[in-house]
């Protein structure tokens, strides 16, 4: 099996998961590593954290604290995602869909008469960013500073996972930490207000988080939450731009939105792998895994296995078909329905104002490869400017 860096993702994913696949449901990967790629197996693996466990697979270079939930297996995990599941519910999240589409359409009305953008830096990198401070009750004028952060932290995450931090992504990653510090104590000193920080901080019974905790989880939410958003955005709108005839179908009716969403991170999803420590020698599919591998879960091409998702590659809005995008078992992503929110919410306030769109010439969408996650640096697009709308029309 080629090593994940020389796959040929750029310019394919479609080529490169088949690669994967092809090579059999578990390989042996890089420096004797192993790696899941068929759908059963790797919702297998997911389900048993006690046979591939997470704790010792996150723990993490560059985060100078265990990251809340996700380097914690059962039962430390269970509390933690008993604490902050009614956060992330559906339910819980839909209190956050009318700041995160005020967001969104501010963001899109500032360049729309312009009739050209760059989808990646004026709406993929800004709105999660501006979401996640929302949330955590922090300034918006702390935006760029905290793109900056993420950033450095992000590229410190190889095609095979973690790897040594360069100096500079270390203190990044330090000033990110006092930063939060600092706001942590701030808020808890101030309390009362309504946002997730302040509720987090509102719960003062023995199951509730403590400042360190809830700074690994301010910590991972940056690292998790805002880049996957960025990625997915990133792919999501290349391949609309490119094919008229899926963002016609979103254009015609918003109804399309929620299934092209799960449909383009099916497909295209930003986590090609998740890692994983074999606790003991395991058999799966067939092949030993020893005890102490590190196994990269490969949700991306599993999402493609042809044994679930007939013509996998594909795309077809009208799918509902379980996908792995987002992970399973335990630690099935937390921001799961905030990311879907985004998403929509972005979707939808596109295209309400910018149904017709396309790749600026001479443009062809490559992602970055070897990198952390599938994702676009810089996506032109141009468009015919919307025609104003009035001041008081609210959706
Ligand atoms: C399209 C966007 C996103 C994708 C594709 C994605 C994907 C994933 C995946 C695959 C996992 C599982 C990791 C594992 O099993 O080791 C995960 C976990 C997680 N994600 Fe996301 N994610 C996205 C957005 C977000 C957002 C917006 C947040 C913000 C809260 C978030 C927070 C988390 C957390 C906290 C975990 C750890 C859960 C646990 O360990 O119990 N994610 N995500």
């Amino acid at each position: 099996m080629p090593r994940l860096a020389d796959l040929p993702m750029a310019d394919s994913r479609t080529a490169a998961y088949t690669i994967l696949r092809d090579a059999g449901p578990v390989i042996r990967s890089w420096r004797g590593s192993r790696m899941i790629t068929s759908s059963e197996a790797a919702e297998y693996a997911l389900k048993h954290p006690e046979l591939f466990s997470s704790k010792r697979a996150f723990d993490i270079v560059g985060s100078p604290l265990a990251m809340v939930p996700i380097a914690f297996d059962p039962p430390e995990h269970t509390r933690y995602r008993r604490v902050l599941q009614p956060f992330f519910s559906p339910r819980g999240t839909a209190a956050w869909r009318p700041m995160m589409r005020a967001l969104a359409g501010e963001l899109i009305d500032g360049f729309a008469g312009r009739g050209e953008c760059d989808l990646v830096a004026d709406l993929a990198v800004p709105l999660p960013a501006q979401v996640f401070l929302t949330l955590f009750g922090l300034p918006l004028e702390d935006r760029d500073r905290l793109i900056a952060w993420k950033e450095a932290l992000v590229n410190s995450f190889g095609a095979q996972g973690p790897e040594r931090p360069s100096e500079r992504a270390a203190a990044m990653g330090a000033e990110l930490y006092e930063y939060l510090v600092g706001h942590i104590a701030r808020r808890r000193e101030t309390g009362g207000t309504d946002d997730l920080l302040g509720r987090l901080l509102a719960d003062t019974s023995d199951e509730g988080l403590s400042d360190s905790e809830l700074l690994g989880l301010a910590f991972l939410f940056v690292l998790a939450g805002l880049e996957t958003v960025t990625s997915a955005l990133s792919t999501a709108f290349a391949t609309l731009a490119a094919q008229p005839a899926l963002r016609r179908q979103i254009a015609a009716d918003p109804a399309a939105v929620p299934g092209a969403v799960e449909e383009l991170l099916r497909v295209d999803g930003p986590v090609v792998f998740v890692p994983r420590i074999a606790t003991r020698d395991v058999e799966l599919a067939g092949e030993l895994i020893p005890a102490g591998s590190y196994v990269m879960v490969a949700i991306a091409a599993a999402s493609r296995d042809p044994a679930e998702h007939p013509d996998p590659d594909t795309i077809d809005f009208g799918r509902r078909e379980r996908h792995l995008a987002f992970g399973g078992g335990p630690h099935r992503c937390l921001g799961s329905h905030l990311a879907r929110m985004e998403m929509r919410v972005a979707l939808e306030e596109w295209h309400r104002r910018i149904p017709e769109y396309e790749l600026a010439p001479g443009v062809t969408p490559r992602v970055t490869w070897p990198a952390g996650l599938v994702g676009i640096d810089s996506l032109p697009l141009v468009f015919r400017p919307p025609a104003p709308q009035p001041a008081d029309h609210v959706p």
